[in-house]
């Protein structure tokens, strides 16, 4: 049995209305039956684009929202059945990695505070004394000095809090941790540092990770496994290596077509897909194969009407598409002109066909926000890019609120937060010699840039906002 096992999971949200009365006028389809497996001590890497429901499902194996249906088993334990009470001691085994460092840490309380109060609240370590020697432990090893125990965020920059974030899943001992966009909001150069800790950490201390994001670059060095997502589902699953070399599904075709290859010989000679249109509304799914809106080669019977399974295509390589075997031997024709661009097509500039209509549950409302970025494979699949750092452009306007509390984490609501990974208000609390020692031990280019002003304020606000569902991942 695999440590972490997920059975048909769906999280639906209620869609409100009314002033007087809350009626239920429909559901967002967040989360529509997922399966998959986590082995123990590998990493299970989760891509799709931005409002597919990658951020959902992690907190669903949390029991942070309510799960629909189906199961979050960890180590024989059925999470989605335990009472509340069973549920928090299980939190210690599972913890998240934010994607906005900044947004998920108290500004108000040191490194130290943060780092022990999830220890106290778990009985891990018997006095004080004992806590702050294992945060020592534990600083050193996500490549923080030991003096930082008593600074406060705001005088870090966004790599060296993302270390902090990290040291504070570590000191809880947990099974798995779920990285959620653990680099997006970062500076190019530092996100390798932090994928890199995350590999050293990994082989060191046995972790088993979940790590999501939305561009492939990032999750294919990391996992042993990979799984692609799309409104709502799983399309494709396999080991890293072999859903890179043969991408079965049309979805996964595109997004990897879209990830530039440093080759410019290889880079001049490969087909691209370009997909049209936005991902459809998560309220009003298409029928049949979700991605039949958008797939160059849907056929006319089936991909409208029938959902294909996930389904075994040999060597653990799983798929969910009517036609993936005849695609891939050519034996079914293409059926969107110009979607698929062989490679002589490639020397005059591709032209990405403009988004179709916006879907209409006020995901694409921001025009600037991710729905609409995602709808460009190029984009979603950028590597090192940071589409889809935070906006809140994908909540439906009702559900905009209450997924906003729930996630508080700072997930995708930094709306009110200051420029993920930048900076502090501190300027002024950092002392430029403090700044130095807090380099040394690790890069240089992380220094914080202390010359900015911050806005505290903001800052208290939406990390206010965000203690709600981050204690219930650190304290419970
Ligand atoms: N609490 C909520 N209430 C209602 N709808 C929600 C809630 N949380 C998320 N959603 C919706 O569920 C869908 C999936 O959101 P989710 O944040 O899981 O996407 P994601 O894949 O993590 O996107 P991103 O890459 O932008 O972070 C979106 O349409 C979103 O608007
Ligand atoms: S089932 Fe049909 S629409 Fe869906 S991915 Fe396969 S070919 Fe495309
Ligand atoms: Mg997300």
């Amino acid at each position: 049995m695999s440590l972490l096992e997920l059975d048909g999971v769906k999280v639906h949200f209620p869609v409100k209305k009314g002033v007087l009365f809350d009626r239920t006028v429909g559901h967002v389809y967040a989360v529509d039956g997922v399966s998959l497996s986590v082995e123990a001590g590998q990493t299970y890497g989760l891509v799709g684009e931005s409002g597919c429901g990658k951020t959902t499902l992690g907190r669903a194996i949390l029991r942070l929202v309510d799960i629909t249906e189906g199961d979050v088993v960890l180590d024989g334990t059925n999470l989605a059945e335990l009472p509340g009470e069973e549920m928090r001691g299980m939190r210690r085994r599972l913890q998240m990695v934010f994607q906005d460092p900044l947004g998920s840490l108290d500004p108000r309380q040191n490194i130290e505070s943060i780092l022990s109060e999830g220890m106290a609240a778990h009985g891990i370590g018997a006095d004080r004394e004992e806590r702050r020697t294992r945060i020592r432990e534990i600083l050193a090893k996500v490549g923080l000095p030991t003096g930082a125990l008593s600074r406060y965020p705001h005088e870090f920059s966004g790599g060296q809090r993302q270390r902090i974030g990290i040291a504070r899943a570590l000191v809880l001992e947990p099974d798995v941790i779920i990285c959620d966009e653990p680099v997006s909001a970062l500076d190019v150069s530092i996100q390798a540092q932090v994928i890199n800790l995350l590999e050293e950490l990994q082989e060191q201390m046995g972790l088993t990770y979940v790590v999501i994001a939305h561009d492939l670059a990032v999750v294919r060095h990391i996992s042993d496994v990979i799984g692609v997502m799309y409104l709502g589902g799983l399309v494709e699953e396999g080991p890293s290596d072999t859903l890179y070399a043969e991408p079965l599904h049309p979805y996964t075709k595109a997004l990897m077509s879209a990830v530039p290859i440093p080759d410019p010989a290889v880079e001049d000679t490969r087909e691209r897909i370009l997909l049209t249109g936005d991902l459809p509304s998560p309220s009003k799914p298409p029928t049949g194969c979700r991605f039949h809106t958008r797939c160059p080669w849907k056929q006319d019977t089936l991909c409208a009407t029938e959902r294909p399974e996930l389904k075994d295509a040999g060597n653990g390589h799983k798929v969910a598409c009517h036609y993936a075997a005849e695609i891939a031997a050519g034996t079914v024709r293409q059926t969107v002109p110009g979607a698929v661009r062989p490679p002589e097509a490639e020397t005059a500039p591709a032209e990405v066909p403009a988004p179709a209509k916006p879907a209409d549950d006020g995901r694409t409302a921001d025009p600037g926000g991710r729905a609409g970025r995602a709808a460009e494979p190029g984009k979603t699949a950028e590597p090192g890019g940071t589409a889809g750092t935070g906006g809140t452009g994908g909540k439906s306007a009702e559900s905009a609120e209450s997924a906003e509390t729930a996630q508080g984490g700072g997930t995708a609501g930094t709306g009110t937060t200051p420029e993920a990974g930048g900076t502090p208000e501190a300027g002024d609390a950092v002392q430029a010699d403090e700044a130095a020692d807090a380099d040394e031990a690790t890069d240089a280019g992380e220094a914080p840039k202390t010359g900015e002003a911050p806005k505290t304020g903001e800052a208290a606000e939406t990390v206010e906002a965000a203690e709600a569902a981050e204690s219930a991942v650190t304290k419970d």
